[in-house]
């Protein structure tokens, strides 16, 4: 894996993996890992792990590692990852970490080629309620020759819910959702975002709808885009918040009270959207964020003369149309949304973005 922490002044360890450093090694496979990856290598499934500090390394060990190593382990057990499969990456959760390498080194699931379980899908799920916020048992079900993905409740054969893969999105929200496991998949209906969350007890299962909803959305991605580069589609096939958290929000004359909200910002659609909860089915508003060139700008800090809020650092954002101010807990919060900012706008618009800013707009001024 690509989580990597100091360590220096062990040559042969360096030697082996230049460039990067972590901590601890598994001994049965001959890799490199970090502290937090050892602990799911360390089964009787996948091996046995040492630190590479502290533990004592035998000759024959050392040749064993440098026999084997990173480098050539990735060309043997990831030789065929499918491309909409998820990779997991440093800041990511645990439970996609957790999967990853069971799937890698426990079940060696892409070692060889074979065909990958796409296509359709049912099994359970439990999902948040909209209104009553409990977590309930609901019956999903994907279609590949719909690209659609349904739930149900009690009535089975007439869906509550249909979620087109066009619009779909997921990623993992853990923490806000409150189970290691949270799913949250958004889509678009009736021109606003919708919020569903899900999870699975089972870390294998919730995974696998992940990567089972990111073939869906690659395959719909394939046919809509023909021609374009792989490359290209796989950002595209799911995407995570930049960042998301508390800020507070003024009105349009700025003299409204300040209020907090739960920010989204979703970098790759130019969207940073805003609820009373975290965990409301629909955006209370947002702003979208244009280009530079589109008469957008950032900047640090709140106008002069403004009621100030109990926060008192924030920024504002200047649209084509208005000014919108937000206070942020500290100047570290205020530091992350400014860069994340200053990267989109400093980004020139698609014809897309700009079809997108249109709708947007108008459903704004509603
Ligand atoms: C998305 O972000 C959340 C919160 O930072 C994280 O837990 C999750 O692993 C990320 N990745 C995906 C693919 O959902």
């Amino acid at each position: 894996m690509i989580c990597m922490m100091g360590l220096s002044g062990i040559p042969w360890a360096n030697i082996l993996w230049q460039g990067n450093e972590a901590e601890w090694a598994s001994c049965s496979i001959g890799v490199f890992i970090c502290l937090q990856c050892s602990g799911v290598h360390r089964t009787p499934t996948i091996g046995k792990v040492k630190s590479v500090r502290l533990d004592n390394w035998e000759h024959d060990l050392i040749e064993f590692m440098k026999a084997h190593g990173n480098l050539r382990a990735k060309e043997k057990y990831e030789a065929f990852v499918p491309p909409f499969y998820y990779k997991p990456r440093v800041r990511d959760c645990m439970i996609l970490k957790e999967e990853w390498i069971k799937a890698k080194y426990e079940r060696r699931e892409f070692e060889f080629k074979r065909d990958y379980p796409t296509g359709d899908k049912e099994g359970y799920l439990w999902k948040r309620g909209r209104d009553n916020r409990q977590f309930l048992k609901r019956r999903f079900v994907y279609s590949e020759s719909e690209r659609l993905l349904k739930y149900y409740t009690n009535n089975p054969t007439v869906p509550k819910g249909t979620i087109p893969i066009r619009s779909l999105n997921a990623m993992f929200q853990g923490d806000k959702i409150g189970h290691a496991h949270g799913l949250e998949i958004t889509y678009v209906q009736d021109r606003q975002t919708r919020n569903l969350f899900v999870y699975h007890e089972d870390g294998k299962e919730i995974v696998a709808w992940f990567n089972l909803l990111r073939a869906a959305r690659f395959n719909y991605l394939r046919g809509a885009f023909p021609g374009t580069p792989e490359a290209e589609l796989i950002p595209k096939i799911t995407r995570n918040y930049s960042k998301a958290g508390y800020m507070e929000k003024t009105g349009p004359t700025h003299k409204e009270p300040f209020k907090k909200r739960w920010f989204n910002l979703d970098a790759e659609q130019r969207k940073l959207l805003y609820y009373k909860k975290p965990l409301d089915a629909f955006e209370q508003g947002g702003v979208f964020i244009g280009s530079k060139e589109q008469g957008y700008a950032v900047s640090e800090g709140l106008p002069r003369g403004i009621r100030k809020s109990k926060w008192d650092t924030g920024f504002v954002i200047k649209t084509p149309w208005r000014e919108f101010v937000f206070t942020c807990e500290n100047t570290n919060d205020q530091k992350e949304w400014l860069e994340i900012l200053r990267e989109i706008i400093s980004r020139p618009m698609t014809e897309e973005d700009c079809k997108e800013e249109a709708l947007f707009q108008r459903r704004q001024s509603q």
